[in-house]
Parts: C-alpha cells; structure tokens; sequence
C-alpha cells in the first residue's frame, strides 16, 4: 500500500442517492506536504466506503502546488459545484471552482476546473498564506450567493464575506461576517442554521425566525463555535457571547478532532458534520506504518434545547454494525469497584451506559467557575478518589489494567446547582513512550437532578469516541495500546469514588467492522 496522508474533509455531500466524501490526502507521503489532492470516496449509507479516483490534483497554476480544502456547493438544478483552495504556483492561497465534467455520472467522479480561476485572491490587507478554505455557499432572500473564506488580519481571526449572482463573479463585501480577535488564522469555517426546535437538519440556504444560525472555526488545534443570529440585511453574524480565548469557548469536540465541516443530508433531513481526527504517535511511527490520519464516525448534529449549544450522535446507521449485545440493568458498583463487561469484542465495540446518582446532595463542593475542566481531569485523574466520581469506563484495558484509557465522570455540587465533569484520560493508555497522552476534559451542561448521567463510547483500536450527556460533550482519543490489542483488550466499567453508583442500563455490542475504501464499488442496498 502507499503511504496515506488524510485530513481535512472536504465537500461532504448527498447527491442522487449517494453520499460523497472528498479529503484532503498526500498520495507521496504519509505526511502532511506540497502536492495534496483531494482524494475522493462514495457510499451509500454513510458506513461502507469505496474510493473512488482523486477528484482534484494539482496541475495549473492557480493550483500548481496544492488542491486545499474547500466544500460542495448543490445550486437549483441539483448541480453539485466545488469551491477550493488552490495554492498557486507563488504559494499564494486562492478560491477556485470546478464542476462535474458529466453530470450523469451517478459517482461524479471526475471534475473540470472552471478555466477561469482562480475567482477570489487574497484582498489587500490579508497574508497570501492566511486565505482559505471556501465553505458551502448559500443563498441570501434575494437569490445572491456567500460564500465565506477562512482568515487573520489586524490580529483578528475571520470569515471574509464574498457575493455573487452567477457563482463565478465574486466581490468581497466591505465587512467580515463576522470577526474575532481572540482567535488566531481561521481554518475551515463553517456557517450554518440549525432549527430551533428540531433535531432536523435545514438547507444551508434557510434563515428565517425558526432557526438559529453557527459559525464554526479551527484554529489553536480545536474546532470552536458560537451560535447566533445572521442577520441578512446587515450581512452579520451576531452571536450571543463572542469568543473569549478561555477554555470556557464551546467546542464541537474536546479531544483530538480538526477542520469539521458539516452538510445538510436532504434524504433524511438531518445536519452530518465530519471531522479528522489526527494521530498521536509521532511522524517517524507514521512513516513506519504508512499512513496518518483518520476520519470520525460522522455525527448527526442538531441545537440543544436550552438553544446554547449543539448536541451531537453518531449517524444512526452505525448501529447496523452492531452485534452480539450484552447488557445489564440495575448493577450497583460500590466504591473501589470494577466490573468486567465481558462477551463483546473490546477493541471493537459500541457501549451505551447510564448512571443513577441515589446520594446527589452528598457530592462534594467545589466552585467550577474559575477552573479549566481539562486541568481538574488531569489532576484528579482517574485513581484520585472523590466523592461522586471518577466513575464511568476503562477501555482498550489489559485484564490487570496496566493499560487503560479510562472515560469518566465527576459530579461536584456547586451554589444551588451540580456540575458534572467528563473527562477521557490516556495517560495509562499504552505502555508505549513517545505518544501524545494529553488528558481531555470538558463540562456537561446536564442537571444530574433531572436526567441520569450518560455515556455512550466508540472503540475501535486507536480511536474512542465519547459522547456524554446524550451527546451534549464529546470527547474524540486516540490511543495505541501495546497489550491490550484485538483479543487481549478488556472493557470494564469502574468507580473509584468513595459513593455508591448505580449502571442503571448497560448495552454494548462488538461492532463488525465497516468496508472501508473498497475499489470497485459496492452494492446498493439502501
Ligand atoms: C486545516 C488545513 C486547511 C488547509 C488544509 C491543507 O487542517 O490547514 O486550512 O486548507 O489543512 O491540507
């Protein structure tokens, strides 16, 4: 095999029945470096891939040396149309459009480069190398296009606004839509609606009172957002708090997990968002196994309730992996205990566990107000004992636990409310040296007096994807275990607080393992 380098995802989209995922990909190395593509795979229900040939490759100037990131665009007609970022033969970063060459084509596999490119270069004030990543267009009341592109200038971090009639011509509006100055170079922004009270998902297009709008930005190596009003005739985003540069900032993912981007899925209504997720084991490891990089389980993404954040779960038709269920009801894990979930296969598998707190107003006190929730995981990791908590699961564990990512919860009783923390701790994760074992942690915004503490976790062999509070929090890992590999690795469920907690419901199943970058095709069966 060639060595592989993914990343960014690019131009996610449902087109006549097939979902496409395009990335950004080094064919010559297993590293990031000059000459990406956009590589190119389709599937038919999200989980069984095939790939397809690159769709676009470096080849005239305003691309020469790169095809960077960018999005899809479905104008009226249903014709699908990319914007990327080229680099041009100067390094400069520049907006360039292609399309279809044969429309008829049910896998749209190859695409022709617009002759007149590049349509948008870097404006005066703004770097050459601080320019890119186009996202998907929509359209405003009066049928003009925006697009917004990813930038820093006058050390604000920004999505530079540009409108067109005819999605070739471009002008830049006077103003960004909006701009940050605790923020570093924008990359990959995303700007979309999300419907107020749905889990549905709206076309990139609607703004009207029933939806409220996110801006969506990666810099500092994390995905943050805000959500807010776009007001339409201002051309502004007006979010509800600005970012504040603190670890208060929302995140879509609180672990390892870059340059998201989402699209609407018009067969089943619903937001999709992407993501990669990168490695933690060091460049010389990547070019010794290959490759580097990998795409997160794509998440259905709605506006929570309370209208402050997004909740997020993974695309319902991963559950057709499913196999083998085991579970339990009702199982009281005392302090100090742990508790084998054993019958699945722990390396791949899916788990769904929700705790019952029976002694709330015992936990302890603590002010959370001043504290980086990341900083408490990892001072109170998950052999410091308290009171509630830590309690929740060791993944990827050998039997004797010397190897172990442990995903759990603390709850702390503040002034009149609780507080549950979710933190996902690789410090034990391998025997190996040399690997990022950051400890991730992140606040839940639940009240453990109105709804149980919940977790649904994703194994599979160097990635675990955590979703806490039904997908309120969600923390993405990747760990690379020495011992605790294929059949060697164990899943228990654990707490470690001196309080009594209850597995009100346990389900976890072995997960069969997806058909991933096929050549050749699979079959429909949708
Ligand atoms: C984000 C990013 C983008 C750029 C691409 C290049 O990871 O740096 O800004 O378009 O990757 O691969």
């Amino acid at each position: 095999m060639a060595d592989i380098h993914y990343t960014d995802p690019n131009g996610p989209m449902y087109h006549n029945g097939v979902y496409h995922l395009f990335y950004q990909h080094n064919p010559h190395s297993a590293l990031f470096g000059d000459g990406m593509v956009w590589a190119h795979s389709a599937s038919y229900d999200l989980i069984n891939w095939f790939s397809l040939d690159h769709a676009l490759v470096p080849s005239e100037p305003f691309d020469a040396i790169s095809c960077w990131s960018g999005s899809v665009t479905i104008l009226p007609g249903n014709k699908p149309v990319i914007l990327y970022t080229g680099i041009d033969a100067n390094y400069n970063q520049v907006q360039n459009l292609a399309t279809p060459k044969n429309r008829s084509d049910p896998l749209l596999i190859e695409w022709v480069k617009y002759s007149g490119n590049p349509l948008m270069t870097p404006p005066k004030g703004v770097n050459g190398d601080n320019f890119r990543d186009p996202t998907t267009a929509w359209q405003g009341p009066d049928g003009t296009w925006k697009v917004v592109i990813g930038s820093y200038s006058n050390k604000q971090g920004m999505a530079i606004l540009y409108q067109s009639e005819d999605f070739v011509n471009w002008t830049m509006h006077q103003d960004p839509l909006y701009s940050a100055s605790k923020t570093e170079m924008w990359e990959c922004p995303d700007f979309f609606p999300v419907s107020i009270n749905s889990t549905n998902g709206v076309d990139t297009s609607v703004a009207n009172p029933s939806v409220r709008h996110v801006m969506k930005a990666s810099f500092n190596s994390h995905d943050y957002y805000i959500v807010g009003t776009y007001d339409t005739e201002q051309e502004k985003f007006l979010p509800d708090a600005d970012f504040t540069g603190t670890s208060s900032d929302l995140r879509i993912d609180y672990g390892k997990f870059y340059a998201s981007k989402t699209f609407f899925d018009s067969k089943k209504n619903r937001r999709i968002l992407w993501a990669w997720v990168n490695e933690s084991d060091s460049s010389e490891d990547d070019i010794q196994k290959g490759w580097s990089g990998l795409q997160a389980i794509p998440r259905q993404i709605w506006l929570d309730r309370a209208g402050k954040q997004l909740v997020q779960w993974p695309v319902e038709e991963l559950n057709n992996l499913r196999d083998n269920q085991v579970y339990a009801y009702g199982k009281k894990l005392k302090s100090g205990s742990v508790f084998e979930v054993s019958g699945i296969t722990a390396s791949q598998a899916d788990i769904e566990i929700m705790f019952e707190l029976p002694e709330l107003e015992e936990a302890e006190f603590m002010d959370t107000s001043l504290v980086d929730p990341q900083l408490i995981c990892d001072r109170q990791d998950s052999s410091v004992t308290g009171k509630y908590g830590p309690f929740g699961l060791l993944a990827l564990a050998t039997e004797d636990l010397t190897e172990r990512t442990a995903i759990f919860f603390r709850i702390f009783r503040g002034d009149n409310r609780y507080v549950v923390l979710m933190c996902s701790e690789q410090k034990r994760s391998s025997l190996r040296n040399n690997l990022d074992k950051t400890t991730y942690g992140a606040f839940v915004d639940i009240d453990p007096r109105q709804e149980m503490v919940s977790l649904r976790t994703l194994i599979d062999h160097s990635i675990i994807e955590s979703f806490g509070g039904k997908g309120r929090t969600c923390i993405t890992a990747r760990v690379y275990p020495k011992l605790a590999i294929n059949n060697e690795a164990h899943l228990f469920a654990f707490n470690n607080g001196t309080l009594s907690v209850t597995i009100s419901s346990l389900h976890a199943w072995s997960m069969d393992k997806a058909r991933v970058n096929c050549r050749g095709g699979l079959e429909n069966t949708e």
